[in-house]
């Protein structure tokens, strides 16, 4: 631990930084709160840690890996369970683990390997009480069955549920990425094949990594050099590289060759192809580098315009932002194939340092892929490399320069919020373009839809999948379908990719900018585009790269009725209005002109409050929230409230006497101005303590300031309530009391305080 520095520095830096992250951070501008009629949700009594998934479009199954079973579910509606096949650790097993340690919920069998073989089989692996096991499942005639002969899972799959792991099976051989014994001490690379081959357990090979994702690449095609093809691992894991006063976490890409059968005495089963790199992702402002969390192969025929996307958090100590950064596959293996080498040197007797090697390389270049090179040399497979080439790579497998994202930024950065899964699909859009639409996973349980269109990054929506906070473990999209499958601790969730029936008008729907959506004026409606829709269609309206309405029909300028609600003098009246979309700036007129600036009208993040109604506050009162998109402004009415007085026998009370009234009068200023003194030092002493961080802007100016209408992490379960632009009628609050705590507050010192001019 390090002192912090005072809040006010922290402010001051915060302030800076923020208006230098400004131009690059993003909120999603719609916000979809829970609906269960958006989302179909699977749940099994006693099951649970939903957190492997195959899809298999071609059988029309989904298969669910969840804790001690494995479910085939209906690919298009996952709440119709097809079958369903428990694999549970055994008696013995669960009482030996939890002997050595470990506690009941660790000791049962956690799915987590599920993959296809060629022979329609499918390849499981569970933890199994902390002795991890692997088998074969067969799916046929809507049955689940599991074979008989478990094999040793030891290297294929963890033995801590909670360790994260990859695998990849590529043509029958399993690539797999996790810790190879109980304490999970022992990390390990490795391909379970007739000749099997394994990483070196060394820490300039891995450094207590934590394993995200693996891919293989098919880089043998079309290679003029004839090189092989390649598997790619993303992981973290503790730097060697800096000088750092603590663990320093880096991320990093490695891979290996799909040819490679170890090395005939140097690095014998061990993999003579080993090579990493650091993967940077540079968040702006971030003084330590982010992490890796998953990432998600975006292939294409064109194996060279393939693209990893990763998804990156931060780590402790430093801002509090996530990211996605894109890498292209040759860049990072010209990294691999062209790049230096990092060497380590002893310096001040014990004290490693990694430095770049600048000395010649040997020959054939350490870490390559058997290619013509080495065939020109005599080799043909890694058995015949040199020890001269083998011994380099055993010490050196890192390489000296970092592998930089696409465009060298991230294509996205938010604050406040925790990506922990990635997605991406292609879809093509009216306008003929396929754009590249990513889905991020939060640790809310919330997904984000964002696009680049031509370097302009929208992220046109974040989607509640799940009623109460949890981390999205597992993301799996069926582009075929237009669907998204999203597994968690307590659920497994399908939607659709677009949520376009949400959008009620073209102007909406145009907006919206979703390239799943465009507006059909025959039905009006905004309508999921199917792939065969295209511009030749004609009919459909949708602009994403300029979002431009004036195709849109003219919707008429029927103005809606506005709500009726009762004023009672001297109370508050809270007349809700919360834009659709989180970009847009909120306007209040009053009997049509812009609310005067008062101290009695107070804006928040749900809508307007009045304090203290007089009759003179009857009337009309209008929202509109202004938007701009591509430079042209959207001025829309989102609630209209006419405020009428009650018929209430008020002002037939006899008036009290003038002298007592202003007596009680003062009695009361009296107390107010103690309670506030009393306030004023219970809030300094809490700042002090540091109970309550200081806000960074003029905390005086709060009230006259809307609030930012999104929050970045929105709260666990909306209500419907606060959704709708326009408010049931008991928005009429008589009872005085706003529902938004912040808001009271700040009433009941308000409420007493420009009487003076009154008497
Ligand atoms: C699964 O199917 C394969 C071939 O279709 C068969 O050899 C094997 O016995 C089956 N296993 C089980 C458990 O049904
Ligand atoms: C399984 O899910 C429960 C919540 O249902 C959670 O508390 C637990 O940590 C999960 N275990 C693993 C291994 O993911
Ligand atoms: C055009 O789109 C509409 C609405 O989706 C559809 O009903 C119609 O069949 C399409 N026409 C053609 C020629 O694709
Ligand atoms: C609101 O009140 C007016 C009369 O004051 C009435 O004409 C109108 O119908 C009321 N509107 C609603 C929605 O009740
Ligand atoms: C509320 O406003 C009325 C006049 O508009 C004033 O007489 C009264 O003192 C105010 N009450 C409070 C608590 O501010």
């Amino acid at each position: 631990m390090y002192a912090m520095p005072p809040p006010s520095v922290l402010c001051l830096l915060l302030l800076w930084t923020l208006s230098d992250i400004a131009a690059h951070e993003r909120i999603p501008r719609n916000t979809i709160p829970y609906q269960s009629d958006l989302i179909k949700l699977f749940r099994e009594e006693g099951g649970g840690n939903y957190s492997t998934m195959l899809l298999q479009e071609d059988r029309g199954v989904l298969l669910l890996g969840g804790r001690e079973a494995v479910y085939a579910l209906d690919i298009d509606d996952i709440t119709s369970r097809k079958a369903a096949v428990s694999w549970k650790a055994t008696e013995k097993g669960k009482k030996e683990c939890t002997n050595k340690g470990k506690h009941a919920e660790e000791c049962q069998n956690y799915i987590r390997v599920l993959h296809e073989m060629s022979d329609s089989r499918i390849y499981v692996c569970g933890t199994n009480a902390f002795d991890p096991a692997c088998g074969y499942i067969n799916y046929t005639e809507g049955q689940l069955s599991m074979g008989e002969k478990h094999e040793d899972g030891k290297g294929k799959c963890p033995f801590d549920p909670l360790q994260r792991y990859s695998s990849v099976m590529v043509g029958g051989d399993l690539y797999s990425a996790t810790s190879n014994n109980f304490l999970g001490s022992e990390p390990v690379i490795a391909r379970s094949s007739a000749t099997q081959v394994r990483s070196e357990f060394k820490s300039s090979w891995l450094n207590e990594p934590s394993f995200v994702y693996m891919d293989q690449v098919p880089e043998s095609e079309d290679s003029p050099e004839q090189d092989d093809d390649k598997v790619y691992l993303f992981f973290s894991e503790t730097a060697v590289e800096y000088d750092f006063y603590n663990k320093l976490t880096v991320s990093r890409v490695a891979r290996v060759c799909k040819g490679d059968m170890g090395g005939r005495r140097t690095l014998q089963k061990k993999w003579t192809s080993f090579l990493k790199a650091r993967l940077d992702c540079p968040v702006p402002e971030s003084r330590l580098p982010h992490v890796v969390e998953d990432v998600f192969l975006l292939r294409d025929s064109d194996w060279r315009k393939s693209v990893f996307y990763a998804v990156f958090t931060s780590q402790p100590g430093s801002v509090d932002l996530s990211a996605v950064c894109a890498y292209s596959v040759t860049e990072i293996g010209d990294v691999f194939s062209k790049g230096r080498f990092k060497t380590p040197v002893t310096v001040a007797s014990s004290h490693v340092k990694w430095v770049m090697y600048s000395e010649d390389l040997p020959e054939p270049r350490p870490g390559a892929c058997i290619n013509n090179d080495a065939r020109a040399l005599g080799i043909e497979c890694s058995l015949d490399l040199p020890d001269k080439t083998l011994r380099f790579v055993q010490d050196r497998p890192l390489m000296d320069q970092a592998v930089m994202p696409r465009g060298r930024e991230p294509e996205l950065v938010e604050r406040g919020v925790v990506f922990t899964r990635i997605v991406v699909d292609r879809v093509k859009a009216l306008d003929g373009n396929v754009y590249e639409a990513m889905f991020i996973g939060t640790d809310k349980g919330f997904v984000q839809k964002a696009v680049n269109y031509d370097g302009e990054m929208v992220v046109i929506e974040e989607m509640q999948l799940f009623q109460t906070p949890q981390p999205i473990q597992i993301l799996r999209l069926s582009s075929k379908k237009g669907l998204l499958y999203a597994g968690s601790d307590v659920g497994a969730v399908q939607v659709s990719v677009g949520q376009c029936g949400r959008h009620a008008s073209c102007l909406d729907c145009v907006l919206a900018r979703d390239p799943y959506c465009a507006w059909d004026p025959s039905a009006s409606h905004c309508i999921m585009l199917s792939p065969q829709d295209d511009a030749s269609n004609g009919t459909l309206i949708q602009d994403v790269k300029n979002a431009d309405v004036s195709t849109c029909p003219d919707p008429g300028t029927e103005d809606p009725k506005p709500t009726n609600v009762t004023l009672i003098l001297g109370s508050n009246i809270q007349l809700k209005c919360r834009p659709d979309s989180n970009l847009a700036q909120v306007q209040w007129h009053f009997a049509s002109r812009p609310l005067p600036a008062s101290e009695k009208f107070y804006l928040y993040g749900e809508g307007l409050l009045i304090q203290n109604a007089s009759a003179t506050d009857a009337g009309l009162y209008t929202c509109v929230s202004e938007e701009e998109v591509k430079g042209r402004r959207y001025d829309r009415t989102e609630a209209l409230y006419q405020l009428v007085p009650a018929p209430s026998p008020v002002d037939v009370t006899p008036r009290t006497d003038k002298r007592v009234q202003r007596q009680s009068l003062v009695t009361l200023q009296v107390l107010v101005a103690l309670l506030a003194v009393l306030l004023a030092a219970l809030l300094a002493w809490n700042v002090w303590r540091g109970h309550i961080p200081l806000p960074c802007w003029g905390g005086g100016e709060a009230p006259a300031e809307t609030p930012a209408p999104h929050s970045p992490s929105p709260p666990p379960a909306v209500t419907p309530e606060t959704i709708n632009l326009m408010p049931p009628a008991n928005c009429n609050t008589n009872n005085n009391h706003p529902s938004n705590g912040e808001g009271s507050h700040n009433l009941d010192t308000l409420k007493y305080i420009d009487d003076e001019s009154e008497i």
